[in-house]
């Protein structure tokens, strides 16, 4: 038995912001951040916090499967951008969809969020405690976002997608990894909030915006996703000639270039979509799945790898039969 996705969907605020748009408040260009990171441009939320754009998700998602919401046995969201420290986005999302007999918590896990509520739902589904979940990466990373550091706010995006996934006997998940590597956590940071109150006085206010040396989180993405890659490609016994498409964490394309090199995968066979909406962190392998799937490029059987790194540092990597 395994865990097969049966529907995508995906909800981006309709703000564009372009780079041009972004050269306005910083000091920098289109020519520099197209080059280093293959962006153009970004969707940035004008009022709509994260559990919206995870709620017009799961709708869609429930839509295109065709089930009722009263039939759904678990909702996972992963994000690190929820409205509140509590209640979980996906209870939020639990109430606007009218999921009643679903359990529903969040995952933290940046980047890799939406491959670590994969691999949990997926675990409860093949041991058969649940039959189907609806899985979301949602954020509004722009609330993180210091948009006068210009090393920083040129990444990012907003955006949420997910995927409806089910019981399956025939294609579905095949092998799937995720890790931590917790002793470099501190080389991107985001949303501090110091145990602080009437009787304390510290200033942190700088450690609530997103926190990069990015020249570390370049190393670590391409050192942990290949090896990562290979030792699910390696379980599985599946080469990489026959994958028909890897679908990335969106972060940069200096990133997948090294990737799609150091793993002899042409990069042809990467779906990039980052262009367009920069990176959205747990919500980008799900937009980009998403939009592969809405193009009719995905045929039942097909070999699909999905694979992200994040903050943590945390990676994870999904080998499917579509
Ligand atoms: N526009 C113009 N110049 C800039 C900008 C900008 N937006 N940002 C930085 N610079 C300048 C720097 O000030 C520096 O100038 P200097 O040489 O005069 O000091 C120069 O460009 C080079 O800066 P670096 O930081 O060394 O640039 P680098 O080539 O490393 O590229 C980048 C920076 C794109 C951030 C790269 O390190 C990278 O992609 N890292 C990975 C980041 C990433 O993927 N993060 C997402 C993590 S996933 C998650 O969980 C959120």
């Amino acid at each position: 038995m395994t865990t097969r996705i049966i529907a995508t969907g995906a909800y981006v605020p309709e703000q564009v912001i372009t780079n041009d748009d972004i050269a306005k408040v910083v000091d920098t260009s289109d020519e520099w951040i197209a080059k280093r990171t293959g962006i153009k441009e970004r969707r940035i939320s004008s009022g709509e916090n994260t559990s919206m754009l995870a709620v017009k998700t799961a709708r869609q998602l429930l839509e295109r499967a065709g089930v009722e919401a009263e039939t759904l046995d678990l909702i996972i969201v992963a994000s690190i951008t929820a409205d509140y420290a509590t209640p979980a986005t996906s209870c939020i999302v639990q109430k606007e969809i009218g999921a009643t007999n679903a359990v529903a918590f969040d995952v933290s896990a940046a980047c890799s969020g939406f491959m670590f509520a994969l691999s949990i739902a997926d675990k409860y589904i093949r041991a058969g405690m649940y039959n189907n979940a609806v899985v979301i990466g949602a954020e509004t990373l722009s609330k993180y976002i210091d948009w006068s550091d210009r090393s920083t706010c040129v990444l990012f995006g907003d955006g949420a997608g997910g995927a409806y996934i089910e019981k399956s006997e025939t294609d579905g998940i095949i092998k799937e990894e995720i890790g931590t590597k917790g002793e470099i956590y501190d080389i991107l940071t985001a949303g501090y909030t110091a145990s602080t109150g009437a009787f304390n006085n510290y200033n942190t206010d700088h450690l609530w915006y997103v926190n990069m040396n990015g020249r570390e989180v370049f190393k670590f993405a391409t050192k942990s996703v290949v090896k990562s890659v290979e030792r699910v490609l390696s379980d599985a016994g599946v080469s990489v000639d026959s994958l028909k498409y890897v679908v990335p964490h969106q972060a940069n394309t200096r990133i997948v270039e090294i990737i799609s090199h150091k793993l002899g995968i042409p990069y042809e066979k990467f779906y990039i979509n980052m262009d367009k909406y920069g990176n959205t962190s747990s919500a980008s392998i799900p937009i980009a799945l998403n939009e592969l799937n809405e193009k009719g490029l995905l045929k039942r059987g097909d070999k699909i790898l999905l694979t992200g790194f994040g903050g943590g540092m945390t990676w994870g990597t999904m080998l499917i039969s579509w």
